[in-house]
């Protein structure tokens, strides 16, 4: 890494956190929270200067050859200056035709490009690969709630991780193969862990903190002349693999694929890559139900398996059922219903208006759920005929 990239870096894990810790704690204080505008100009200035320097001395340098390491946590740093600049309303998309800061721009397009990514932060640079220094993980803020929403979160991500990365292990044994219970066992288990991670966050993350202060980090904004949607805590393969893997959602359908297109480029190449790849397999389910049409649910491998698989799709449904009824709606749409109009715009991560965005996430929610509703095609009835063939 150049001694300019270790510099910004530093920066980034040091005085940076501190002066965005700073300034949430003056809006806080205030009346309205959500009103940013003329509140600790000095602080706000700092940070964008010395951030500034750091960025220009890497534009100078203009040199990305350095590994996917080094490129990728350039490109997390340059996008986190500019994250914050926008949460401190030093640029706001709505008002701007192009991005004020066009250093910051020119190096994140620079970076991202050259390692086939957005040239914004993305959710790996804040958790999957989110590398602690002795201990102490890359934020915004040192606040206790900022952590705990990271930490929470990379624990889901790193367990969803593992259940696809078992149920993807299940593909070349097929179904039908006494010893994929292993893996059968190991989704199981890890999906049970997210749905832990899921809980402690409905039980211990502040609502107005995380509103407040932690989720105004995650707003689009404009690198050059385009606009980027926020990161989410759902930019990553896995997510999508156990989706497709299971059978729940199709590739082939329209506003699934679109979800899919749309949230490549905010992923790491790595989980382009199995994403593409798990594009190809035949879905469990429909394999399972293959082997039922030709009479092998009798078999005592078909009922152990098919047993496990259900077990699987019941804990996935429970995570999915927890992001929307008690995550999306705690601390999202709960807290907006209280925020002074003005500030509705830029509320979500992706840009679209709130009840759009709900729509849409309740969609996938009752696909993972494979609810009855026959308006989305889900795998409602292929999951109720399955149960009724596991005897006993
Ligand atoms: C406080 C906790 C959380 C809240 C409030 C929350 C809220 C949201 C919202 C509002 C979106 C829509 C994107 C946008 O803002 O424009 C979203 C997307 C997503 N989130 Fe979360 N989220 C939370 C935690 C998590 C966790 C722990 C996971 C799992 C690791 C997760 C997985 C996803 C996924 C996969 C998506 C993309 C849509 C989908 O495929 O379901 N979220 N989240």
């Amino acid at each position: 890494m150049s001694a300019n990239a270790q510099a910004f870096d530093r920066w980034i894990r040091g005085p940076f956190v501190a002066m965005n810790t700073e300034l949430e704690e003056l809006y806080f204080a205030r009346p309205d929270r959500a009103d940013v505008e003329g509140v600790g100009e000095a602080t706000k200035a700092r940070l964008r200067d010395e951030g500034q320097r750091h960025v220009l001395a890497l534009w100078q340098e203009g040199n990305t050859g350095d590994g996917f390491e080094t490129a990728f946590g350039v490109l997390g740093n340059v996008g986190m200056y500019l994250g914050a600049l926008r949460r401190h309303e030093l640029t706001n998309p709505a008002r701007e035709e192009r991005s004020p800061f066009r250093e910051a721009s020119s190096l994140a397009m620079h970076v991202g490009t050259s390692i086939g990514m957005a040239p914004r932060f993305a959710t790996a640079h804040l958790a999957q690969r989110n590398l602690a220094v002795r201990g102490v993980r890359k934020s915004f803020t040192s606040l206790a709630d900022e952590f705990l929403f990271i930490d929470e979160n990379t624990r889901g991500i790193l367990s969803i991780q593992r259940a696809a990365d078992a149920l993807g292990r299940i593909v070349p044994l097929g179904v039908s193969n006494p010893v994929a219970d292993v893996e059968f066992a190991a989704a199981l288990a890890a999906l049970q862990t997210a749905k832990s991670a899921n809980e402690r966050l409905f039980a211990n993350l502040d609502t107005d903190r995380f509103f407040y202060s932690v989720r105004p980090y995650y707003k689009p904004y404009r690198v050059g002349r385009t606009e980027y949607r926020g990161a989410n805590a759902g930019d990553f393969s896995g997510i999508n693999e156990i989706d497709l893997l299971l059978g729940l959602c199709r590739a082939n359908d329209p506003s699934y694929a679109q979800i899919l297109v749309e949230k490549t480029p905010f992923m790491v190449p790595e989980d382009q890559a199995r994403l593409r790849e798990c594009m190809r397999h035949r879905p469990l389910l429909d394999e399972f139900l293959a082997i039922a049409d030709q009479g092998g649910a009798g078999e005592p491998w078909f009922q152990a398996n098919a047993r496990a698989f259900l077990a699987i799709c019941d804990v996935f449904a429970e995570t999915a059922r927890q992001h929307h009824d008690e995550l999306v709606a705690r601390f999202i749409v709960g807290p907006s219903a209280a925020m002074d109009q003005r500030h509705m715009a830029g509320l979500t991560a992706s840009g679209p208006p709130l009840a759009a965005l709900l729509r849409s996430l309740e969609a996938l929610r009752d696909q993972r759920m494979a609810a009855q509703r026959p308006d989305l095609g889900t795998r409602h009835d292929d999951l109720a005929r399955l149960r009724a063939l596991c005897v006993g």
